[in-house]
């Protein structure tokens, strides 16, 4: 945990990330505001530029990371609960949220707990990095931080799929990284 963190604040440090909120979450709040209730989680929330987007349209946020750089960077909102933890281990309460977004982080064990975090008619979106349909992975990043073509249709087999789209983006060393977006609900 400990290393872990110093990783990422050095990161956060030295290479701000985008304050943006995502253009997939955008498109999805019209949806989001007819939930009945609105409790999110942002896991591995970075600065928190989807924890304020969803804040100031009304949601109470718990938003989760490992930095505590990235943390203060988020926690100017009195709606969002910031939570400093390690995702290895820390673990959602069931049945809590009616949210979940999970941006550009991957950490599959963590996919089952999601599933019971979020209540009845609950929604996960997602948005990370996806090999190629052959399995090729063109970018740096490493293989086991990449979904695999299909995994997360699988894995969410008893959610319904609202979304799902890929596309490339340019990531800050120039490379072209292949990502998917991806929204489900809740039965
Ligand atoms: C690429 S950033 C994405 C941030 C945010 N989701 C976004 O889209 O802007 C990845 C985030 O994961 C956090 N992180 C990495 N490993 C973690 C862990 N084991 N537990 C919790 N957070 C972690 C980092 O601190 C960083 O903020």
């Amino acid at each position: 945990m400990q290393e872990d963190a110093l990783k990422w604040n050095k990161k956060h440090l030295e290479h701000p990330m985008p304050h943006t909120p995502s253009d997939l979450l955008q498109s999805f709040l019209p949806t989001l505001l007819q939930l009945p209730s609105k409790y999110a989680l942002d896991i591995a929330c970075g600065n928190g530029r989807n924890s304020k987007f969803l804040a100031q349209h009304g949601f109470v946020c718990d938003s989760v990371d490992i930095s505590e750089v990235a943390l203060q960077m988020s926690a100017n909102h009195p709606k969002i609960h910031t939570i400093c933890a390690d995702l290895d281990t820390y673990r959602p309460t069931p049945n809590h949220y009616d949210v979940v977004l999970n941006f550009y982080f991957l950490n599959r064990d963590l996919f089952p707990f999601i599933q019971t975090a979020l209540k009845s008619k609950g929604i996960f979106l997602l948005e990370t990095f996806i090999k190629e349909e052959d399995g090729f992975n063109s970018s740096q990043i490493i293989d086991e931080k990449i979904l695999n073509h299909g995994e997360l249709e699988h894995t969410f087999k008893d959610f319904e799929i609202l979304h799902k789209h890929t596309s490339y983006i340019t990531r800050r060393e120039g490379e072209q990284a292949k990502i998917i977006s991806f929204v489900a609900q809740k039965s």
